[in-house]
């Protein structure tokens, strides 16, 4: 293995359904940081996909308004590969809150295309763990993959 694929690291963005349209400007954006775009696909969860994706939240007061907007329209889900692609995928989305964002990262994905506290425009992965299993959930693991029969499929 060469010395950049040793350093590599893994993580799972999403394009949530506020953003869904901005996919172009916002791969864009994901090139233009230096990350490489290992794969991509658009989907639609279900509320139930919504819930399993995001049970670490389950009793949180925020966690019905995520999920039923997470499955409110089509997603774009991307396994992203960069030196520190967790934090660096973290630091170009911005903070959780679209308008904290805007006031503290205005040319961060979230400020740009976001809506407001539910509609973010993004989500990444926090931790190698949490990447592990967050692309695993839309990609597979690599011995049964590739799972195209999980989600309904989305065209752009
Ligand atoms: S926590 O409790 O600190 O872990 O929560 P936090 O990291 O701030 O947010 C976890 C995910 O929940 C989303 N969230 C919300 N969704 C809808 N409405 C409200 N009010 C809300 N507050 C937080 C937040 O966007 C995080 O989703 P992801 O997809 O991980 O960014």
């Amino acid at each position: 293995k060469s010395a950049i694929e040793k350093k590599s690291e893994r993580t799972l963005g999403l394009i949530k359904p506020d953003a869904f349209l901005k996919v172009g400007k916002i791969v864009d954006a994901i090139y233009k940081d230096g990350f490489r775009v290992a794969q991509l696909r658009t989907l639609q969860l279900t509320r139930r996909d919504a819930m399993e994706f995001y049970a670490e939240h389950e009793g949180k007061p925020f966690y019905p308004a995520l999920t039923e907007f997470m499955s409110s329209g089509p997603i774009v889900a991307m396994e992203l590969v960069a030196d520190g692609a967790i934090q660096k995928w973290r630091k170009l989305i911005g903070p959780t809150n679209t308008f904290t964002a805007q006031k503290e990262a205005p040319s961060s994905l979230r400020a740009l295309f976001g809506t407001d506290g539910t509609r973010n425009a993004c989500h990444g992965s926090d931790s190698t763990a949490s990447a592990d299993r967050e692309l695993g959930f839309f990609f597979g693991s690599p011995s049964r993959f590739p799972s195209t029969a999980r989600f309904n499929n989305c065209t752009l």
